[in-house]
């Protein structure tokens, strides 16, 4: 493969030109929903109850996308949430019915 190809072949792949961006998971802005952040079993059916949030929310696909409305640093709350893993998510999001 020649250089130009090569080149092309890498734009392709990291999508660099298209207008596709990922904006992960979306329930809009959490801060309108009862409890804010904070989970509970009427919004969190599926969930309610297991502590294995990975199993359904993979960490690379959430916090991409401030909606809250306030000065949220989203990118800092992505950083953090894939660095403490699934033991850190309570500090914001409450216990999920977990005792
Ligand atoms: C069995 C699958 C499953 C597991 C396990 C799970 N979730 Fe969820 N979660 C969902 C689904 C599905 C939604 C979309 C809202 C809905 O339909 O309940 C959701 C929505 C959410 C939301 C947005 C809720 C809102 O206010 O609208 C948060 C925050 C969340 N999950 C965090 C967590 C955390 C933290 C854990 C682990 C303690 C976890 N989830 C475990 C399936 C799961
Ligand atoms: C430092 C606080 C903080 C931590 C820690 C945190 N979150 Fe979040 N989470 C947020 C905020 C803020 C939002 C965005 C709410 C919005 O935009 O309305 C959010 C949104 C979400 C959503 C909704 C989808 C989305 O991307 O907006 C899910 C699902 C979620 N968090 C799961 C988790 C899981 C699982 C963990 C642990 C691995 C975790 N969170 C850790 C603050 C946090």
């Amino acid at each position: 493969m020649n250089f130009m190809f090569a080149i092309l072949f890498i734009f392709m792949l990291t999508g660099c030109g298209s207008a596709e961006l990922n904006e992960g998971e979306n329930y809009g802005n959490l801060l309108n929903t009862s409890g804010g952040l904070t989970l509970n079993q009427s919004k969190h059916e599926l969930g309610w109850g297991n502590a294995d949030c990975t199993i359904c929310h993979n960490l690379e696909n959430i916090h991409l996308v401030n909606r809250t409305g306030t000065a949220t640093n989203i990118t800092a709350v992505h950083d953090r949430a894939i660095s403490e893993g699934i033991s850190g998510c309570a500090a914001c999001h409450g216990n999920n019915g977990v005792p």
